[in-house]
């Protein structure tokens, strides 16, 4: 049989990164030993804070230092089908360094952050029927950093909103509706009440887009409104759509209500290519010792499957997807190997072995 091989890019980076990597690329040659139809090759590249402290390298965008990658990693990772990323610290370190992941958004064009929240029976949720989908707009609004001071003490940040980027990740989540099936719905989350511009646009192109969806229904919300929501009745909810940085700030919030951040994986996506990751950070108080939760990582990992398999037509990749994240969901749901931050005493390995195991025998 003709073996279809897809080059994966994997960036570790930084803390925990590393150690998730290995294990996402143990259980990765699991399923490939259980699915056959796919081969996956990985390009392992080196991005990140500690790559920045040993060599200083950046790449110059938009008069910014974007820090610890350089054009050849660029040209190596776009030389792939897919990324799967771990995570870069950033935050609390040095002025002058920048995390390098704009840089990537931009060359990769990934337009659309995808956050499933989900319970699984093992996992400490808030309810047990959850299964919603927050797609956040990612290429503009104010999460962009356009911010300047005006005068001392007057600093001034600007959101851009356009009406191509808007229609574009609203295509983007009632096309997701459809394809899940479950509620066929899709949330708009807005404050158009007071930016009536900006946020009225964003409104008006999804309403627009929901004319071409008439088995979709499409229900606006206001930005107050979906925190309370998603305590309230969260099971209600299906596909959520908003603009960036409102959804960073509630992506929290989702990931809260079914477990926390070790069990909660996302996708970057864009028309070409996509990126996965987890949605915590690097995790630096617990790197090295073998506690991580890896969860996060496997299903990431889970979806890069999935969307390779529609982007390429191979079935067998949704085949090794949908085992994967059975393997992952049996294992939770078993409850005896939970890492520390599900109240557990296993380590990152013993959970992917189990994985690897359950993956064995299914
Ligand atoms: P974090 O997500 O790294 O950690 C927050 C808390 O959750 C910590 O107590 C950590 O131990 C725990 N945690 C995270 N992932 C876990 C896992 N897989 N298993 C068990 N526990 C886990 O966020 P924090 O501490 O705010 O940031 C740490 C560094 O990561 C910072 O430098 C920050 O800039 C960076 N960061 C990077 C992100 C990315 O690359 N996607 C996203 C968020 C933060
Ligand atoms: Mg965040």
């Amino acid at each position: 049989m003709d073996m279809d091989t897809y080059r994966i890019a994997c960036v570790p980076g930084d803390g925990v990164g590393p150690e998730l990597m290995d294990v996402a690329l143990g259980v990765l040659e699991c399923v490939q030993s259980k699915v056959s139809g796919f081969k996956l090759e990985p390009v392992v590249r080196d991005v990140g804070y500690e790559r920045w402290v040993r060599t200083g390298e950046f790449i110059e965008e938009h008069g910014r230092r974007f820090g610890g990658i350089c054009e050849a990693t660029v040209r190596d990772l776009r030389d792939t089908d897919a990324m799967l990323y771990i995570a870069t610290s950033g935050g609390s370190f040095p002025k002058e360094f920048t995390t390098p992941f704009p840089v990537l958004r931009r060359r990769f064009n990934v337009y659309a952050n995808v956050r499933p929240a989900r319970s699984y029976p093992g996992l400490p949720c808030l309810r047990p029927d959850i299964d919603l989908v927050l797609v956040r707009e990612q290429t503009e609004g104010m999460w962009m950093g356009n911010e300047v001071e005006v005068e001392p003490g007057v600093i001034k940040a600007t959101a851009t909103v356009t009406r191509a980027a808007s229609m574009r990740v609203a295509r983007f989540a009632f096309e997701m509706a459809r394809r899940r099936n479950r509620k066929k719905k899709v949330t708009c989350v807005h404050k158009s009440n007071v930016l009536r511009l900006a946020f009225g646009q964003f409104v008006e192109a999804c309403a627009e887009v929901a004319a071409d969806f008439p088995d979709i229904q499409f229900e606006e919300m206001h930005t107050d409104v979906l925190p309370y929501v998603l305590v309230r009745t969260p099971q209600e909810l299906d596909v959520v759509v908003t603009t960036n940085m409102y959804g960073d700030a509630v992506s929290g919030e989702t990931a809260a209500i079914v477990g926390g951040l070790g069990v909660c994986p996302s996708g970057e996506y864009g028309d070409e290519y996509a990126i996965f990751r987890p949605v915590h950070g690097s995790a630096p108080d617990i790197a090295g010792k073998n506690v991580a939760n890896p969860v996060a990582t496997l299903l990431s990992a889970a979806m890069m499957l999935d969307w390779l398999s529609r982007k390429r037509g191979n079935v067998a990749l949704a085949r090794a997807s949908g085992l994967l994240e059975g393997a992952v969901a049996s294992v939770l749901g078993e409850g005896r190997l939970l890492t520390r931050d599900l109240g557990g005493h296993s380590t990152t390995s013993e959970f992917a072995r189990a994985v690897c195991r359950r993956l064995t025998n299914a």
